[in-house]
């Protein structure tokens, strides 16, 4: 029977480009639907940008760019990310697009026709300044247990303590710096705790469809709180302008909170996809044999198990089937900061020139069905894909492929002899076996069962020594049974890894010139076949590759907003060249650049400075109706005259510095060679005919 699949990974926030935890995520879900679409079944693979909340509004903010310019920026940088990293996905959308409003509205309605959605008065803390709500992760202050300074609002770093934010000593708002007031407000809460939804979920959550220890942790919501009651509370969904998000419907200034309104992207993006191709979305959803699964990381577990199941039933609509939930990649035991990342930046995997496949492939190897953490561990990676998938699997093909070309004018034989065919048979045997534990997502186990399928085929090799049986007379025959054994071999190993190494596949495909492999094809044969040149299909790992991965790259890991770096900027040696005299500064985010305000200034007087060798005193002309004292240190290369009237940029927010000579209120740019003894020279930024003073430079 062929299975109706509805495939999502959890939707990233568009706040900055993806880091490898991302793509973790979306190389165990692509390896699943890619062996899933092998078997014939129909899969759709969807995701999308989480483009709202009040963290993404206040970045976009910093970066002086409105929240739909801000996530349309992050998401331009998706694509060369996926590509690079073969993630099949068969649309990619975003939550602030107009389906996703429809959705979020029709989905909310519903629920409150249900009698589900309440309204109370509830009081939060209120930045005066910003005037906003705060969330709590804007809300700093002293912990209330250990007095440690600058903890969030919601646990402290130091001691662990958790409580709420109005519990915090000296609070103050990590956004204005003000003391936040406490106001209250309207809240829209979805009533979780009715008992329909409370016994709705501990089916559903406990019916055997979420893994075991999933379940288990899930099931702590269902014990009685102090009160008595379950301690699933109701949730509340609505925040209050200004918000980025969809608004609630007869509720002005009022919005969903974007955990509401992020799932429902999932359907969002489905809703897009169909409609893309003229299908019919709502005749899908309503077929009782399709299966909705998404897969999730370890942290977002209460989200997609209780809040969401209740959302969709509630309101109608279909459950999900499945919420396969992995745990985090950790790089060399470290872990990564949920929204930098660290250690290992995807985008500089790939421009340094290193195969995505190997990524592919390790993930695979270390990756099981439960929620594990994974680490990446660059000596491992070397062995692994080195000595399996290079020494055993790729190998195989390139002890034959010589062999055939230069004896047999490039044709495998019809058949082969008694050893070849019960080795192949062997082979096939497998097939089964590999696909059930690909599909209960055992990937490592999969892979382990290949390369001991690799590892026959390599003894058999070294048992009929193709090598000694060329310079023999008269054993041409023997000879073309082997090369072609090892073709056939290396033909089903293919189908076993095909889903794992989808572009090694197609490689080989062309190589072997046959059509794109299914599942089924392991136990074709390919017969009597002409095949073409072989090409060495992959190389092996460098360790130094693994030192260039983990140097500071700050090009590599170019914010979101930025253009991606040109790949010839990579080709540096790392480390040898350095460009100015200087090694590159350490990386900054999008965010920390935002904060420098650089402005178009005129330089309306410059002249020496009594007492200063190095320093001239310029008189700037910003555009803000006054001028500025700038004391500039370019006495030794430019000459006052110089440079009087010329427009120049002026670091316009830089704090005041109080000098001898007097107070300094910014600094020009100049460019010049870290040693300016053996490279004199200083070259004064100038703008492009046309600008004005008082524009900003961004
Ligand atoms: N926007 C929410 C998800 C909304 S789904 C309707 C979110 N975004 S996220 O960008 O923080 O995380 C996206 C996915 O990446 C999550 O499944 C998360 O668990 C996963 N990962 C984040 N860090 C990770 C690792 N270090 N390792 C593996 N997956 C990681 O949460
Ligand atoms: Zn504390």
């Amino acid at each position: 029977m062929t299975r109706k699949l509805f495939v999502t990974t959890a939707l990233p926030y568009a706040n900055g480009p993806f880091h490898i935890g991302h793509i973790m995520e979306y190389i165990q879900a692509d390896i699943w639907v890619r062996l899933q679409r092998m078997l014939g079944h129909e899969v759709n693979f969807v995701c999308a940008d989480d483009a709202h909340g009040a963290p993404i509004m206040i970045a976009a903010e910093k970066a002086g760019r409105t929240p739909q310019q801000f996530v349309a920026a992050v998401a331009a940088g998706r694509r060369q990310y996926l590509d690079g990293f073969h993630i099949s996905f068969d649309h990619w959308h975003s939550t602030d697009a107009p389906e996703n409003h429809a959705l979020a509205q029709g989905i909310y309605r519903a629920l409150r026709a249900n009698d589900l959605i309440d309204v109370r008065t509830i009081e939060q803390f209120y930045d005066p300044d910003k005037g906003m709500f705060l969330p709590d992760r804007f809300i700093k202050g002293e912990c209330p247990r250990c007095g440690a300074k600058d903890q969030y609002g919601d646990n402290c770093e130091v001691c662990g303590a958790v409580y709420q934010p109005t519990e915090l000593k000296h609070p103050y708002s990590a956004l204005s710096g003000a003391t936040p007031v406490l106001r209250s407000s309207e809240h829209f809460f979805f009533r979780l705790s009715d008992p329909r939804c409370v016994a709705y979920l501990q089916d559903w959550t406990q019916d055997g469809r979420l893994q075991p220890e999933v379940a288990n942790k899930v099931r702590e919501w269902f014990q009685p709180g102090p009160d008595g009651k379950p301690l699933l509370g109701d949730w509340d969904i609505s925040r209050d302008a200004p918000y980025f998000g969809i608004e609630i419907p007869d509720a002005p200034g009022k919005y969903f909170y974007v955990w509401l309104d992020a799932p429902i992207g999932y359907l969002a993006s489905l809703t897009a996809w169909f409609a893309k191709n003229g299908w019919d979305v709502d005749a899908y959803l309503a077929d009782p044999a399709l299966e909705q699964i998404h897969f999730i990381g370890k942290d977002i577990v209460t989200f997609h198990t209780l809040f969401w199941p209740a959302t969709l039933h509630f309101s109608g609509r279909k459950a999900p089937d499945r919420v396969w939930v992995h745990g985090h990649l950790t790089v060399s035991g470290e872990k990564m900061s949920k929204s930098r990342g660290t250690g290992i930046s995807p985008l500089r995997y790939l421009e340094i020139g290193m195969n995505a496949e190997w990524l592919r492939y390790y993930i695979a190897a270390k990756l099981n069905a439960r929620v594990e953490d994974l680490d990446f561990n660059p000596d491992d990676f070397v062995a692994r894909v080195n000595s399996d998938l290079v020494g055993k699997y790729v190998n195989i093909a390139s002890r034959a492929a010589g062999f055939l070309a230069k004896r047999f004018g490039g044709e495998t034989s019809a058949d082969v002899g008694v050893e070849g065919r019960a080795l192949l048979d062997g082979l096939r045997a497998h097939a089964d076996a590999v696909r059930e534990l690909y599909d209960e997502r055992e990937y490592g186990k999969a892979l382990r069962e290949v390369m001991l399928l690799a590892d026959r085929v390599n003894e058999y090799v070294d048992r009929a020594k193709p090598w000694d049986l060329a310079r023999q007379p008269g054993m041409d025959t023997a000879l073309h049974d082997v090369c072609t054994v090892c073709i056939e071999a290396f033909r089903v190993l293919t189908v076993y890894l095909k889903p794992v190494l989808p572009a090694l596949a197609a490689a080989v495909e062309q190589f072997l010139r046959i059509a794109p492999l299914s599942w089924a094809d392991a136990q074709r044969a390919l017969g009597r076949q002409h095949i073409g040149t072989y090409r060495h299909l992959m190389q092996r790992v460098e360790p130094r590759q693994l030192d260039a991965l983990f140097e500071p790259a700050p090009a590599a890991a170019a914010p979101a907003c930025a253009p991606a770096p040109a790949a010839a900027a990579q080709a540096l040696p790392g480390g040898e060249a350095l460009p100015g005299g200087e090694a590159l500064a350490a990386e900054i985010g999008i965010a920390d650049f935002a904060k420098v305000d650089l402005r178009i200034a005129r330089i309306v007087a410059a002249e020496p400075v009594e007492g200063s060798t190095k320093l001239l005193r310029l008189t700037l002309d910003a555009g803000e109706g006054r001028l500025r004292n700038v004391f500039s240190g370019i006495a030794g290369a430019l000459a006052p005259e110089q440079i009087v009237g010329r427009l120049t940029v002026l670091v316009a927010n830089l704090a005041p510095r109080k000098m001898k000579f007097g107070v300094s209120e910014g600094m020009v740019l100049s460019a010049g060679h870290a040693d300016d003894k053996a490279h004199p020279g200083l070259y004064l930024l100038e703008p492009a005919p046309g600008a004005a003073p008082g524009l900003r430079v961004r």
